[in-house]
């Protein structure tokens, strides 16, 4: 097949009725633009879509009533008192968003060094549970299990001489998830990346006879600069002492990622995520096509306030680049998407469909 090159510029960029005529025709078996000429063949081929099923929407929760506190590093996100909460979760269950992630702002005076607010039964993602599932029953909840919402030092883990303990930290957690499997928790995820923390948990869970309680590991963690305006959202930022990096992965690493994973998934993991989302794409891939289990991948705070910011300077459009790095985690392999953008991505999609 000859392939002739050269054609005048002119040509190229002419209209497409002129450059369809014989004498301007290439000797070319393959076009790939054949599929593309229009939206119903575009729509014939595409690979991957975004549903609705796809998503998860993370909602902070705050102490009050009748509350909605803007968060200015998340434009467009808020804090909510748990009231507000449960209208987020029928905004969910009626966008058909299958599960909402709870996270809190805990309150500066209810933290300290142990994090002992996270064993209340009582604190604000368990009142936030119990309300959310009275109403609505059906929508999937899933907990954020760490302690960095309820230490004064801002560690996800018990911190002694500079030091964050493992075993110790991962005996409070067990006990956090139960607390939070028992308020109605759905589906169960530490975010701590302690080692063994699956493992106790899933025991604990079974010894309290909640074996239908899922577990989605943050298997593959790592020590990013994009956590930044969530630890804003739950009130962290200020307070963290130092870095992550002794129990958050490198980002330099993959093989590390496949161990962590494996791990997990043998302590008992139903699902695992990648975290975070974009930067790590190769990751979600290779889960993926390691393991086959279901795949998560969370669009973090950062690589929300990115796209927010560009777009609310009208440096690109908002509307398409959040689509389009949605599709971006579908076509890496990933059966889900943690994200903010869950309820306008949801009401876009029903828009259209
Ligand atoms: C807490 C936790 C973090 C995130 C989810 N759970 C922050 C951190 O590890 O410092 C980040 C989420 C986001 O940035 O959107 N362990």
């Amino acid at each position: 097949m000859a392939i002739k090159f050269g054609r005048p510029i002119e040509m190229r960029d002419a209209p497409l009725r002129e450059v369809t005529t014989p004498a301007a025709s290439l000797d070319l078996v393959t076009r790939m633009r054949r599929n593309r000429k229009s939206e119903w063949t575009r729509r014939l081929v595409r690979e991957n879509v975004v549903t609705t099923d796809d998503l998860i929407w993370p909602l902070f929760v705050m102490d009050g009533d009748n509350r909605r506190a803007p968060i200015a590093s998340m434009p467009g996100v808020e804090r909510l008192s748990v009231d507000q909460a449960v209208r987020d979760a029928e905004r969910a269950m009626k966008l058909t968003i299958p599960c909402i992630a709870l996270f809190p702002y805990t309150d500066p005076s209810l933290r300290d060094e142990n994090g002992t607010e996270a064993l209340n039964p009582d604190n604000l993602v368990c009142k936030a549970v119990r309300a959310i599932k009275r109403e609505f029953p059906d929508i999937g909840i899933l907990c954020d299990v760490a302690l960095d919402p309820y230490t004064s030092h801002g560690h996800d883990g018990l911190l002694r001489g500079g030091v964050i303990l493992n075993d110790e930290t991962v005996a409070v957690l067990a006990k956090q998830a139960l607390m939070q499997a028992e308020a109605g928790c759905d589906i169960i995820a530490p975010s701590d990346m302690m080692d063994g923390r699956v493992g106790a948990i899933r025991e604990t869970l079974d010894g309290a006879h909640l074996h239908d309680v899922q577990i989605m590991a943050y298997a593959a963690k790592y020590a990013s600069a994009f956590y930044g305006p969530f630890r804003d959202a739950v009130g962290s930022a200020k307070t963290l002492t130092g870095d992550k990096r002794t129990y958050q992965m490198d980002p330099a690493n993959t093989n590390e990622a496949m161990r962590e994973i494996e791990l997990d998934l043998a302590e008992g993991a139903d699902m695992v995520m990648v975290k975070p989302g974009l930067p790590y794409l190769d990751i979600v891939r290779r889960v993926k096509d390691s393991f086959g289990v279901p795949t998560f991948a969370y669009q973090v705070s950062g690589e929300y306030a990115m796209i927010a910011a560009a777009a609310a300077n009208g440096w690109i459009d908002g509307e398409r680049a959040m689509m389009e790095s949605l599709v971006a985690f579908k076509r890496a392999g990933a059966d889900g998407v943690l994200t903010y953008f869950a309820p306008k991505a949801a009401e876009k999609i029903r828009a259209e469909n």
